[in-house]
């Protein structure tokens, strides 16, 4: 994403990521908990039941646990990723509070134990597809986003959803200093149509493996909307606000050209400094792996009705 980066392979990459799944794998053989490298947020992470929901379990094999929380972006806690897990690991995340608030007859502030307990959780298993070109498939823990914004009632007039993600300078290395967060605008800002937000299968994400999210991919509370890019789903969100007009959004501002606000996982739309048409899916890692192809909409073509009419090579 970085504006100097260049997405695939580095040996920085390589190195940063095979060293930390061996770290794992010692830990996870030794039996040790709670000492050194192990007193990460994970060793912390708390169990969150849920009922798979079959009608969202993609069918792709699961990407490790230690793959999917070690190879972050979250900007607020530094661009290398492998900075979240390390820079996060004390984040703060409870007590939370999100706001719903805007064009809504009922707005409302949710303590995380209010969303836990607003629907029954449930586990998905969607592929996740970084616009930087590489993909992971995640189960993730929560409910349809629609919920929460039903809950909230909707005026006639909202017709889009904006999220904002926590921005706290005293916790967020990146957030104090451009040199380590890439000078984006904060608060990392999100936002989608309405009826993308309300389409069942954005989710309203509150963990993932089985536990409570990790600092690093978004505690407490996050977006994840598998059809489009990974930067679309903004992590730990403290205001959702419903307005009448499109929301400005961070990478959309940083670079317009690059970053659209649709940004629809579309192979025939090439990012101008990389293809779009392939894509590399962790854990592997080797530049000599095959590259899979993209799918329109990162496969999930139920959503394809929403964006009738539009000329989605000139609407990315
Ligand atoms: N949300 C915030 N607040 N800050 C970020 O830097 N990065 C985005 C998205 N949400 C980002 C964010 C990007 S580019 C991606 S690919 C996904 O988070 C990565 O989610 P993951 O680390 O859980 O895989």
């Amino acid at each position: 994403m970085k504006p100097w980066h260049t997405p695939g392979l580095t040996s920085n990459d390589i190195t940063s990521e095979s060293i930390y799944l061996r770290r794992r794998e010692l830990i996870a053989a030794a039996g040790l908990t709670g000492i050194g490298l192990a007193t990460s947020s994970t060793a912390q992470a708390a169990t969150l039941k849920s009922i798979r929901n079959a009608a969202f379990v993609a069918t792709d094999k699961e990407t490790p646990f230690a793959s999917a929380s070690t190879y972050n972006n979250f900007y607020e806690f530094g661009t290398d990723k492998a900075d979240p897990a390390k820079t996060a690991k004390n984040f703060v995340t409870t007590p939370w509070q999100l706001r719903v608030e805007g064009e809504c007859l009922k707005p409302r502030t949710f303590d995380l134990d209010d969303l836990l307990k607003l629907a029954p959780l449930e586990e998905r298993v969607y592929r996740l597809r970084c616009v930087e070109g590489w993909s992971m498939v995640i189960p993730w823990i929560g409910y349809s986003l629609s919920t929460l914004i039903n809950a909230v009632q909707p005026k006639g007039n909202a017709k889009f959803v904006e999220f904002l993600s926590l921005a706290d300078p005293k916790q967020m290395p990146g957030v104090a200093s451009r040199f380590v967060g890439g000078g984006l605008d904060w608060p990392y800002a999100e936002g989608l149509r309405l009826d993308e937000a309300m389409h069942p299968l954005t989710l309203l994400t509150l963990g993932m493996y089985g536990q409570t999210l990790p600092p690093q991919n978004g505690a407490p509370v996050r977006l994840t909307v598998p059809w489009k890019y990974g930067f679309k789903s903004a992590k730990s969100i403290v205001t959702i606000r419903l307005t009448a007009n499109q929301p400005a959004t961070a990478w959309n501002k940083a670079i317009a050209n690059e970053y659209g606000f649709f940004s629809n996982v579309n192979p025939t739309v090439d990012h101008p400094r990389w293809t779009q048409a392939t894509e590399r899916r962790l854990p592997e890692s080797s530049v000599f792996a095959a590259k899979r192809k993209t799918l329109m909409f990162n496969g999930y073509d139920q959503v394809a009705s929403l964006y009738t009419g539009m000329d989605l090579k000139r609407f990315f």
